[in-house]
């Protein structure tokens, strides 16, 4: 607390973002980045626009990126807004859609950024409780109050909600706004974005930090009617002209033009980790349904948080969650083959250790 803070300062709860360790000897699977480097072509575009041109400001339109975005998911530019990074478009649209001291639900196993920008601008929320098997109930999210915000796949559990259930929400929702947070889709089996061409309240939001790579260079977009659109620009428009830098642009541009490259690596995550959720089973853990680049886990005879422990002290870094939900589970971020071969052989010892129960 500071007299100097405003009471803004004082009612926010800010997110604690996973360790990022320095450490190269270490196996980093706990912040769900892709294991597979960005594709030669995004490299070279980023370095081609270093140069004088960084004298001048970027374009505060951002239209050559939302064209590619828009050529890459078959809509039109006005259908596209970019951010720095999903973070900030998530931000801006809680913002720009969600209406201070007016009720907004999201389920109460869900990304926790999202009680963060509620704290942060007034918004009461309630957290809607997922099924036995962690599965959304959409039910409980019908007629909402305020509005309704949820990952698909859902995270930190994978679990996907198929899309007829997601129109179902669209539906029993249609006076207000439905952000759908996209970030994992390109690693399940359907999206929403083609749903947007019916449904003006949807507002689908997904990145290049994940699928496409580039965690590093802060590139998120969101995918709606150009209504929501145009409020999101409004929004950012009233915060800062110019959130995307001009390599962030060069760079991303390339990313969307590199769909076979992405396929690819896209498409050995998604091998490993059905691989690897398997081998887990074997061993006696309890592997929830994933169509996203990471797995949620826990096993009977031992207690996550010492699972994540012992994984740390033996090199690999995960993640661990200490809400009561889901304290008994942790999350992995799939990394190449020989990573989770390294991931199930540690596993197996620690297993053998005494019970810590
Ligand atoms: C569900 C979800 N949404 C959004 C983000 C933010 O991604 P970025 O800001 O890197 O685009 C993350 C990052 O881990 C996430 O897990």
């Amino acid at each position: 607390m500071s007299k100097y803070w405003s009471s803004i300062v004082n009612r926010t709860d800010p997110y604690v973002p996973g360790e990022q360790i320095n450490d190269s000897s270490l196996i980093k699977l706990n912040t769900n980045e892709n294991t597979y480097p960005p594709p030669e072509s995004v490299i070279k575009a980023i370095q081609d626009e270093i140069g004088e041109s960084l004298k001048l400001y970027p374009s505060p339109t951002v239209d050559e990126l939302r064209e590619a975005i828009a050529k890459a998911y078959d809509v039109r530019k006005e259908n596209i807004f970019v951010g720095n990074g999903s973070d900030e478009v998530l931000a801006f649209s809680f913002m720009a859609f969600f209406e201070p001291g007016v009720t907004i639900r999201f389920p109460a196993i869900t990304y926790s950024f999202y009680t963060v920008y509620a704290k942060l601008f007034n918004i009461p929320y309630e957290e809607v409780r997922l099924n036995q098997d962690f599965t959304l109930n959409t039910h409980s999210l019908f007629h909402s109050e305020g509005g309704v915000i949820f990952p698909n796949p859902n995270a930190p559990t994978g679990i996907l909600l198929p899309i007829e259930q997601v129109e179902e929400v669209l539906l029993h929702n249609q006076e207000k706004v439905v952000i759908i947070d996209e970030a994992y889709s390109d690693f399940a089996k359907e999206s929403a974005v083609p749903l947007i061409q019916k449904y003006p309240n949807l507002l689908v939001i997904q990145t290049t930090s994940k699928s496409r790579s580039l965690a590093g260079l802060r590139v998120g977009y969101a995918i709606g009617s150009p209504e929501l659109i145009e409020g999101l620009n409004k929004i950012k428009n009233s915060f800062n002209s110019y959130t995307i830098d001009r390599l962030a642009m060069a760079g991303a541009i390339a990313a969307m033009n590199a769909d076979s490259y992405y396929k690819k690596t896209t498409a050995k995550v998604i091998e490993t980790r059905e691989w690897l959720s398997e081998e887990l089973s074997q061993l006696g853990f309890h592997v929830l349904p994933s169509q996203a680049n990471f797995i949620f886990i826990s096993h009977p005879n031992k207690k996550a948080k010492s699972l994540y422990a012992q994984l740390k002290e033996n090199g690999i870094l995960v993640r661990h969650f200490s809400k009561a939900a889901i304290e008994n589970f942790i999350r992995i971020t799939i990394g190449t083959k020989q990573d989770m071969i390294t991931l199930l052989e540690r596993l197996k010892i620690i297993l053998k250790e005494k019970s810590t129960w």
